[in-house]
C-alpha cells in the first residue's frame, strides 16, 4: 500500500515536470544508480557514484570535509582517530576530500597523514584559492598548498567564498591547462550568498560549484541547482549537518517510521541522503573527525535516492 502511493505521487510528480530523485532519468541518475567498482562501502554494497558533467568522470556521492576536523596538533591522541577516519573513508570506496589553505593545519595534516600510509593515489583532493589579492599571492599560495599537501597536483582548485573572482579564476584555468589541477570550481557556505554565485555559475560555467545544503536550508534549489543541472557544472554540497547543529535539532526525535525500509539507521544518513536525493547534486562532504561517525556517515551513499515524498517527510520532521 505505502509503495503503491509512494509509486503514484513519484509518477504524478514526473508528469508534471517536478524535481524528483527517484523518477530521474538524466545521466547523473543513471550513474548514481550504478555500483563503484573500487570497493564495497561500510557495510559491504558499493558507494553509489555519479558523474562529472564537464568530464564523466565518476566520483563516489560520499566525499569528506577537513574544516575543523583536521586542525589537529601532531600528538597520537588527535592524530590516530584522523588515520582511522581516512582508512574507513578509502576503505568504504571513498575518494574526495576536500580542504583550503586557510583552515589554519588542515591541508598539513591531510598530506601528512596521506603521505605516511601512502593514500595520496587513492585520494581526489580539492582544495581552494582562499583569502588572497592578486594573482602573484593566489599562485605562492597554491604553491605552498602542493608543498602542505605533499603532491604535485590536485584534483579541483576553486576560488573559496567567491573571493577575488576574476583574477583567482583565471589563475585556476590557468593551472589547469598547466596540468597542475584537473578542475576548477567556486564555492560559498551561505544562502545569502547564492544568487551571487548562480551569476558566476551562469557567467564562468566553471565545472564545478560548492554550496551549503540541508533539510533546512533549501536555498540552493531555488537558482544554484537548476542552473548546475542546465550548464553542466558538478555540485558538491556542504553544510549538510549545518556545522552539525541539526542533529541537536532531531536529539528527541525518533527516525520516520519509513527510514528503515529504506535503509537508514541514524539522522546522520538521513541528513545526507536528503542533499543526494536532489538531481543536482553530485557528492556531499561532510566532517567529521571521529571514526564511528565517518562509517555512519559511508553508509548514506549505498542504496536508492529518497523519493520526495520521504523528502517532504524530512523536512516536515526536523521542522
Ligand atoms: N565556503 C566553503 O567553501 C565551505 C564552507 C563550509 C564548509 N566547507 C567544506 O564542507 C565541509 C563540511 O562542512 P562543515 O564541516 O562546515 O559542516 P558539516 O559537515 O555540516 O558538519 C560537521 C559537524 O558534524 C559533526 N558530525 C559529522 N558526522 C556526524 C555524524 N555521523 N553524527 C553526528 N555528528 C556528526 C561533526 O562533529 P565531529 O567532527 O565531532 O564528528 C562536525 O561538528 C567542511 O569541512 C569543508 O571542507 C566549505
Amino acid at each position: 500500500m505505502y509503495s503503491r502511493r509512494r509509486f503514484l505521487t513519484a509518477a504524478a510528480t514526473a508528469a508534471a515536470g517536478l524535481t524528483l530523485a527517484a523518477c530521474r532519468d538524466d545521466a547523473q541518475a543513471v550513474t548514481a544508480a550504478t555500483p563503484s567498482t573500487t570497493a564495497a562501502a561500510a557495510g559491504n554494497e558499493p558507494l553509489n557514484t555519479r558523474s562529472i558533467p564537464s568530464s564523466g568522470e565518476k566520483l563516489p556521492v560520499i566525499g569528506m570535509g577537513t574544516s575543523g576536523s583536521f586542525e589537529v596538533g601532531d600528538s597520537a591522541s588527535e592524530r590516530d582517530p584522523l588515520r582511522e577516519v581516512l582508512k574507513r573513508f578509502f576503505a568504504g570506496g571513498a575518494t574526495l576530500i576536500d580542504t583550503a589553505p586557510t583552515y589554519s593545519v588542515a591541508e598539513d595534516v591531510l598530506g601528512a597523514l596521506l603521505a605516511e600510509q601512502q593514500l595520496r593515489g587513492k585520494a581526489w583532493i580539492a582544495t581552494k584559492l582562499s583569502g588572497v589579492n592578486g594573482r602573484e599571492a593566489g599562485l605562492a599560495q597554491f604553491n605552498d598548498t602542493l608543498r602542505r599537501l605533499k603532491t604535485d597536483k590536485v584534483e579541483l582548485l576553486q576560488v573559496h567564498n567567491l573571493g577575488d573572482l576574476k583574477t583567482q579564476l583565471a589563475l585556476a584555468r590557468e593551472l589547469k591547462a598547466q596540468g597542475k589541477v584537473r578542475y576548477v570550481g567556486v564555492t560559498h557556505y551561505v544562502e545569502r550568498a547564492q544568487d551571487e554565485l548562480a551569476d558566476v555559475v551562469q557567467a564562468e560555467k566553471p565545472d564545478f560549484l560548492q554550496i551549503n545544503y540541508s533539510v533546512i536550508s533549501r536555498g540552493a534549489e531555488k537558482r544554484v541547482f537548476p542552473l548546475a543541472r542546465e550548464l553542466g557544472v558538478a555540485v558538491l554540497v556542504n553544510r549538510a549537518f549545518e556545522d552539525g547543529r541539526l542533529f541537536s535539532q532531531v536529539a528527541e526525535k525518533p527516525l520516520p517510521d519509513w527510514a528503515a525500509a529504506a535503509g537508514i539507521t541514524s539522522w546522520a544518513q538521513a541528513f545526507l541522503k536528503f542533499a543526494l536525493s536532489h538531481p543536482a547534486v553530485t557528492t556531499v562532504i561532510p566532517a567529521t573527525g571521529k571514526p564511528d561517525r565517518q562509517s555512519d556517515n559511508l553508509k548514506a551513499g549505498v542504496g536508492p535516492d529518497l523519493d520526495e515524498e520521504q523528502r517532504q517527510s524530512l523536512i516536515a520532521a526536523v521542522g
